[in-house]
């Protein structure tokens, strides 16, 4: 019986895809492909016996209930979603519509699939839903979130976000549905949209582009590489108890702008610019984006202690694979780059409703 993934031609949907193939799982990636998912993420697998490609909106009730009945899965792992904080400022609607009703109309359609299993399958069967720690709000200068810190979201991305992960503990508490939530840190690593801070970076500073750094660079976050998050998906997906919730976290923070500086100096040495000056020369301090959160910073001793995962790729690694990745497939960048988004900032203000 094959996994459901939704969202699988994200970010973090293809790298899971291809970590769940690598181990033998059967994989069924339903993706409505917006401008953030992309297929040429998949190209490896495009053709894998253990794989299957359906184009189409977890919103679509009708579709849902067809994947569900035509592939009968053994669990489904939720991250189709609009991600990008940026957007969600300028434009929050399609944040309601996919995250909150769109996590709805799988939970139900989920909820109606698991009531007609029987016996080990039903036992069996799980929904993971795959949130961030951006629900928690902003933190001080000390501090960790953790399973028990009280809601807080700030941004229209991270508000469409916590409402869906109360909706996935209803479904479960009401319906006993067997949902299981990660709240993760920020990712990076391969296959990132190019709106993200690290990648902008990396292929702004490659096209000798500025380096936007929203207000004064201050701001922090706890960077986690996205295999280390694929593997702790797979392990409260085998190992989780329903009901239950796992913080997620990469035990890095760092300060935008020390991420940038990093950036700059690996390029410096990497791809020299022509006229032999560091990166950090392009370095533009711009405007800070609206609501800015100023720390986050995770506590994951739940994930670790109870299931055993903790992040196993240092920093300094995952931004090295991170950048060759960047530098080896520019025809991935350029793709995307020709198309509707080209590195242009977003996120000053609200489009007219
Ligand atoms: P992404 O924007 O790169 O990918 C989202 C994918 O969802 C895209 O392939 C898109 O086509 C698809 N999608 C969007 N709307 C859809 C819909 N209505 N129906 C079906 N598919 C749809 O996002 P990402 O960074 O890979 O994040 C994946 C999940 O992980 C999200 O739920 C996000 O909130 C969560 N998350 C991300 C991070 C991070 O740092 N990127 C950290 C923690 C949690
Ligand atoms: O914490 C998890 C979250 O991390 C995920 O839930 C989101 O889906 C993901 O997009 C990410 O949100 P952030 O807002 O933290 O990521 P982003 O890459 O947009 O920005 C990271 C930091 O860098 C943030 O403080 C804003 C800043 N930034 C970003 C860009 C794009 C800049 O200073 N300049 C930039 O050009």
């Amino acid at each position: 019986m094959p996994i459901l993934v939704t969202g699988g031609a994200g970010f973090i949907g293809s790298n899971l895809v291809r970590f769940l193939l690598e181990r033998g799982h059967a994989v069924v990636n339903l993706d409505k492909l917006t401008y953030a998912g992309n297929l040429a993420s998949l190209e490896s697998v495009r053709a894998h016996p253990r794989y299957r490609f359906i184009r189409g909106d977890i919103r679509d009730a009708a579709l849902l209930r067809s994947v569900f009945a035509e592939h009968a899965p053994r669990a489904v792992l939720n991250l189709a979603a609009e991600s990008h904080v940026d957007r969600s400022i300028d434009a929050p609607g399609d944040f309601i519509q996919t995250n909150i009703v769109g996590t709805f109309c799988l939970l139900d359609a989920a909820l109606a699939y698991y009531e007609g299993l029987a016996g080990e399958a039903k036992r069996a069967f799980r929904l993971l839903h795959v949130s961030t720690d951006e629900v928690y709000g902003s933190l001080g200068p000390g501090g960790f979130f953790s399973e028990t810190t009280p809601y807080a979201p700030n941004s229209p991305y991270s508000a469409s976000k916590a409402g869906a992960d109360h909706l996935a503990r209803a479904w479960h508490r009401t319906y006993g549905l067997p949902v299981l939530t990660t709240n993760c840190s920020n990712n990076y690593g391969p296959c990132q949209f190019p709106e993200k801070l690290i990648p902008h970076m990396i292929l702004s500073a490659l096209q000798n582009r500025p380096l936007p750094v929203y207000g004064d660079g201050g701001n922090t976050r706890d960077w986690i590489y996205v295999e280390d998050h694929c593997r702790a998906l797979s392990v409260v997906l085998e190992r989780g108890a329903p009901g239950e919730v796992y913080a997620v976290g990469g035990a890095c923070e760092k300060t935008n702008l020390e991420i940038v500086r990093f950036i700059c100096d690996a390029l410096d040495g990497l791809s020299p610019r022509e006229d032999g000056r560091s990166y950090r020369e392009r370095i533009a301090f711009v405007r800070d984006r609206p609501g800015h959160d100023r720390r986050y910073a995770i506590d994951a001793s739940k994930i670790k202690n109870e299931l055993g995962w903790e992040p196993a790729w240092n920093f300094e690694e995952g931004m090295k694979k991170t950048i060759a990745w960047y530098r080896e497939n520019e025809r991935w960048a350029e793709d995307i780059l020709n198309g509707s988004y080209r590195l242009e900032r977003r996120g000053t203000g609200r489009e007219t409703p």
